[in-house]
């Protein structure tokens, strides 16, 4: 019998510490005022070094929340896919950190790093998983700890990214519904656009130039921003065109939070009203591969979502790699 693959509980977790754009001020040559009209950022959150914040503690939290909401227990789970380009360390896997602290036994773990669009990268290894019968139960996530790589000098990114996780759990089930359908891009072509400038096997650590910072994030915001308007469309359309869809079937769009003139023209290229959008990115920033899975959480816990409701996520991030997925909600 063919197997559907349902979100059946999501759930979030984020650092207690609030960096508003006034404190920013403090830092960089900006303002609240500049944040707010060229991004839609008010605060962001930031891991402290002393409480339990780091990669895997935000991202187990919010797997653990994700797993209470589904009545799922972690000895359930056969599958743990982390969306990061954060992890605590290099190896072992974010996935294998979670399913220790889950004690999730049985579950095969590992870590799928497509910038800002991993967590769909992560979902729809999942949904692959249960289409071929060989995983039924599974935990996705979505975690950073931006604040670890951003250059705290440059005003053009440290006033975007910060920190957070969120995460689903997925399980086959014959009902039709669940994820419809994932269309994922990349186009390593553009590679430099956004990356880490170090902190990899390219430069070993002795060979550091002094003035290399390492692990820093470099971003060219403007032609970032220009593509991703006109790639998270296209996919878009690809993923409603695919389930015979228009943007008017659509309940809710859970788009990646870059920038709200992102979203904004997201919107209005799908002629779907911002009213159906969900946004969060005034109080959280850009947290990467973990926008998503918190958003979908948010508006999950808030009652916005019915059974029966398509829901479109669409994401852009580094690689570039970008995506959509088409759910009908069944919770
Ligand atoms: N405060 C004040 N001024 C700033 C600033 C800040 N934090 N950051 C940049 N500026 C300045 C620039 O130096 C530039 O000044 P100049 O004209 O004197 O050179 C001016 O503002 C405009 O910069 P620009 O980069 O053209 O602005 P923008 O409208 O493109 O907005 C971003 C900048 C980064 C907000 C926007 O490009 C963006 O969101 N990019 C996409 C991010 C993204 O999608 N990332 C990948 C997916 S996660």
């Amino acid at each position: 019998m063919a197997q559907h693959a349902h979100i059946v509980g999501t759930g979030s977790s984020m650092p207690e510490r609030i960096l508003f754009n006034k404190d920013l001020e403090e830092i960089v040559d900006t303002n609240d005022e500049w944040i707010v009209r060229r991004s839609g950022i008010r605060e962001r959150r930031i891991s402290s070094k002393v409480r339990e914040e780091s990669t895997t503690d935000l991202a187990t939290q919010a797997s653990a929340r994700a797993l209470e909401m589904a009545g799922v227990s972690p000895g359930e789970l056969d599958m743990i896919v982390v969306g990061t380009v954060t992890p605590d360390r290099q190896f072992p896997s974010t996935g294998c950190m979670v399913q220790e602290a889950l004690k999730a036994e049985k579950a095969a773990a590992f870590d799928v790093s497509a910038g800002c669009s991993g967590f769909l990268y992560a979902l729809t290894m999942v949904n692959n998983a249960i289409r071929c019968g060989t995983c039924g139960t599974a935990l996705v996530v979505g975690v950073e700890r931006l604040s670890s790589i951003i250059n705290w000098d440059d005003r053009g990114t440290c006033v975007l990214l910060a920190d957070g996780a969120g995460a689903a759990v997925v399980r086959s089930v014959p009902e039709e519904g669940g994820i419809l359908s994932s269309h994922l891009r990349s186009d390593g072509t553009l590679w430099e656009l956004l990356y880490s400038a170090d902190g990899s096997s390219r430069t070993p650590a002795i060979l550091h130039d002094i003035n290399i910072r390492p692990f820093h994030l470099r971003m060219d915001g403007n032609p970032l921003f220009r593509r991703a308007i006109g790639c998270m469309s296209e996919i878009a359309r690809e993923a409603l065109g695919h389930n015979s869809l228009s943007g008017e079937d659509i309940s809710l769009v859970v788009p990646h939070q870059a920038n709200i003139r992102i979203i904004q023209g997201l919107a209005n290229n799908l002629r779907i009203p911002m009213e159906k959008v969900y946004t969060n990115i005034e109080r959280y920033g850009n947290t990467s591969s973990a926008t998503i899975p918190i958003a979908l959480d948010e508006a999950n816990r808030k009652g916005l979502l019915k059974k029966g409701d398509h829901v479109l996520l669409v994401t852009f991030g580094a690689g570039l790699t970008w995506g959509a997925s088409i759910l009908e909600w069944s919770m």
